[in-house]
């Protein structure tokens, strides 16, 4: 008898369990595209060259691994700002302007769920409906509770838009409302401009909080396109809550860098930062230092900033490039529908409408691993893999 003895086993991790299950395949033809990482033109995951560049420089001039600050260094703060907001934008250097480095995107916004359930327990975060299945977790473990909004019209692959300001509409006083701020996961359907100033006129009239997961900046329309929505929110004064993500737009998956920042609280701007600071040293203690120094180093460098930019644009340009490729060739082999909305959507991820018994028999036959939702990594495809993925999906239907 020990105190685990009644400990029920939790179901496996539906996105890293796809790469498990697809390391384990031996069939040379295996096709991963389940996690959100960036694959090249030879279906490699790389490390940037900028990245490489400031690692060596990083290398050369480290004389130190003490322990970073709780919230991080300044430098990082100002760097994550300055791509937030755009480079000398006056919010940047409010003083109720606040930025923690955080493990991840996901320890951003674990420690917005942390912050916000400590303050009120009786919070409920909305949640798109579809949303990234580790939106919800995190909030439960928070103890927040999660709710759903309409957000994709599957028939039709295009977003709810009525139906989810209907909802925002009733959202109530302290509850927070979770969106993504570009390349939504896993529709690929962003909100436009004019969406967020709703969003921003509802947040204000309804008294709800706006937390904002943005975890692919540069991947959809460019860096600045892409936080968009985050700039709206900013320029309207609202008091808004940003989970920033560099894994995917720095290619920085392990080294977990990302970070909380908080716009437009006002004079309570302090009291959050000690709070958050007491969430981060109970849960992490203190950040990982290596991932931020590499960003802050690049976006401090104009030289390496320009390169990385050409670099982020490449990354971008090739899931665009696949996106149309996929595109075509399923109509070229004769698929049972047409697939041109996967060129109107953003960034790796496309929900594609396969179903659940399709993606079964993709994976048990060829070896091809997606979520069972239909949620593809474009960006884990290649111009020679799109045509045995096609190829599958056509077997698979006949
Ligand atoms: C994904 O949705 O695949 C990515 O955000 C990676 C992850 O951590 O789940």
């Amino acid at each position: 008898m020990h105190i685990f003895t009644d400990i029920q086993a939790a179901p496996p991790d539906p996105i890293y369990n796809l790469t498990t299950a697809c390391n384990a395949d031996p069939n040379p033809q295996k096709l991963n595209l389940g996690v959100g990482v960036y694959k090249d033109a030879a279906g490699h995951i790389p490390v940037l060259d900028t990245v490489k560049t400031a690692e060596q420089r990083i290398l050369t001039d480290e004389d130190t691994k003490n322990y970073l600050p709780i919230d991080g260094t300044p430098d990082f703060g100002e760097a994550v700002r300055s791509l937030l907001l755009g480079v000398d934008h006056s919010l940047s250097t409010a003083p109720d302007s606040i930025t923690l480095h955080t493990p991840g995107g996901t320890g951003a916004l674990r420690l917005a769920c942390e912050l916000v359930a400590k303050n009120r327990s009786d919070t409920t975060v909305w949640l798109s409906d579809p949303t990234w299945t580790n939106h919800a977790q995190i909030a439960q473990q928070a103890d927040l509770a999660v709710r759903t909004y309409p957000y994709l019209d599957a028939g039709t692959h295009s977003l709810l838009r009525e139906k989810m300001f209907a909802a925002w509409a009733t959202v109530p006083a302290g509850d927070v409302v979770l969106v993504h701020g570009c390349c939504h996961n896993p529709t690929g359907l962003d909100l436009e401009p004019d969406d967020w100033q709703r969003l921003a006129g509802l947040s204000r009239e309804r008294g709800f909080q706006v937390l904002v997961d943005l975890a692919y900046q540069g991947f959809g329309r460019g860096l600045d396109l892409d936080a968009a929505g985050v700039r709206v929110l900013a320029d309207a004064g609202l008091p808004t809550l940003i989970a920033s993500s560099y894994s995917k737009n720095f290619g920085l998956y392990n080294e977990r860098t990302g970070a909380l920042t908080a716009f437009g609280f006002g004079p309570a701007s302090n009291a959050m930062l000690s709070q958050l600071k007491v969430h981060a040293r109970s849960l992490w203690s203190s950040p990982p230092a290596h991932g931020a120094r590499i960003v802050s180093s690049i976006l401090a460098d104009r030289e390496l900033r320009a390169a990385w930019t050409v670099e982020l644009a490449a990354m971008r340009d090739r899931i665009n490039e696949m996106r149309s490729l996929l595109a075509e060739s399923m109509h070229h082999h004769g698929a049972d529908r047409d697939f041109s909305f996967i060129t109107r959507q953003y960034g790796l991820f496309s929900l594609t409408g396969i179903d659940a018994e399709a993606n079964a028999r993709m994976r048990a036959d060829q070896s091809i691993y997606f979520m069972s939702t239909g949620r593809i990594n474009v960006a884990g495809l290649t111009a020679a893999t799109i045509e045995y993925f096609c190829q599958a999906y056509v077997a698979t239907l006949n």
